[in-house]
């Protein structure tokens, strides 16, 4: 997609951090924005700070894990805007602490929103881009952690993988369709993350009381060093121009990606190795 202006975004997690900072740069080319979040306070404050772009923002509450709620959003924007063309699937949750430990309620609400937040938005809008026939972006935000795993974020990391491995087979689904897609693989950024907790279902707290909804200071500490939403909405708008898969941010975490590949393909070797030995029969 190399045309903005006149277009249509919906960007879920809009009214905070890397949805606001996508939001800013997509009003900045001339496009109109539906930001669609679960937080009313955050989202009012977002729509005054974006007040200079009049009727082109808008703003919607929604919880992404609703799906009802989802794709009555969609209709929404719809009725409001037309046409959407460029969906960005944003909305995200992180709870820190060990595995053993986090409850099903929180590996519930991670998954319901980070995940099934995403499937929730390919399925409410792509029937629409696609009928429209104008084409379109799918810009999922995954992670850095979605392309190398670390310990004590087990429920983020495995929706980031997911949302990784969803966004690689939806680009191989779409080819030639006119409808691109992009997955984001930022590395630290500088927004609310590190506060999730602040959107935690009732329920959750009281199910997981050793999973760190705060994050560690460690954690939050990256976090608030991290990178400029702005510049991550400039490496997505260079993505949706030029039809790429993947987006990373931060080049110098390339090393994290690499050392996974090296241990994945040690394995394959000592797999081969199996079977030149004749340890094991040869694989068809
Ligand atoms: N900040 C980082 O370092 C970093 C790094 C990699 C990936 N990410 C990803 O970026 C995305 C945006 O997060 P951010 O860092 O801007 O954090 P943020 O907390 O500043 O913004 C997230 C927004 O999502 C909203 N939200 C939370 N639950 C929701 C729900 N159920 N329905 C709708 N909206 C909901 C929040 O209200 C908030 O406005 C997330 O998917 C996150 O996992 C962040």
């Amino acid at each position: 997609m190399r045309d903005f202006k006149g277009r249509t975004a919906f960007v879920t997690g809009g009214a905070s951090g890397i949805g606001l900072g996508l939001a800013r740069a997509f009003l900045g080319l001339g496009m109109n924005v539906m930001l669609a979040d679960i937080e009313a306070a955050s989202l009012d404050r977002a729509l005054v700070e974006l007040g200079s772009h009049g009727d082109a923002v808008r703003g919607l509450v929604v919880d992404v894990a609703d799906r009802q709620a989802l794709e009555q959003a969609a209709a929404a924007a719809i009725a409001a805007f037309g046409r959407v063309h460029v969906l960005c699937n944003n909305a995200g949750v992180a709870v820190g602490g060990p595995q053993e430990k986090i409850a099903p309620a929180d590996w519930n609400w991670i998954l319901g929103v980070n995940l099934m937040g995403v499937v929730h938005g390919i399925q409410a809008f792509l029937p629409h881009i696609k009928a429209h026939g104008e084409g379109g972006h799918i810009v999922n935000t995954a992670s850095m952690a979605g392309l190398h795993s670390a310990p004590m974020l087990g429920p983020y990391c495995a929706s980031k993988f997911a949302v990784v491995a969803l966004s690689e087979g939806l680009a191989g689904e779409l080819t030639g369709s006119g409808v691109g897609v992009s997955v984001l693989c930022p590395g630290w950024v500088r927004t609310r993350i590190d506060q999730s907790g602040r959107n935690r279902p009732q329920g959750a707290a009281e199910a997981s009381p050793a999973a760190d909804t705060t994050m560690s200071r460690v954690f939050a500490e990256l976090i608030q060093a991290g990178m400029d939403p702005a510049q991550v909405a400039e490496c997505v708008l260079d993505a949706i121009r030029n039809d790429d898969l993947y987006i990373v941010t931060h080049p110098d975490m390339r090393g994290l990606v690499e050392e996974r590949f090296r241990r994945i393909q040690a394995a394959f070797d000592r797999s081969a190795a199996r079977e030149a030995a004749g340890r094991v029969p040869a694989a068809r």
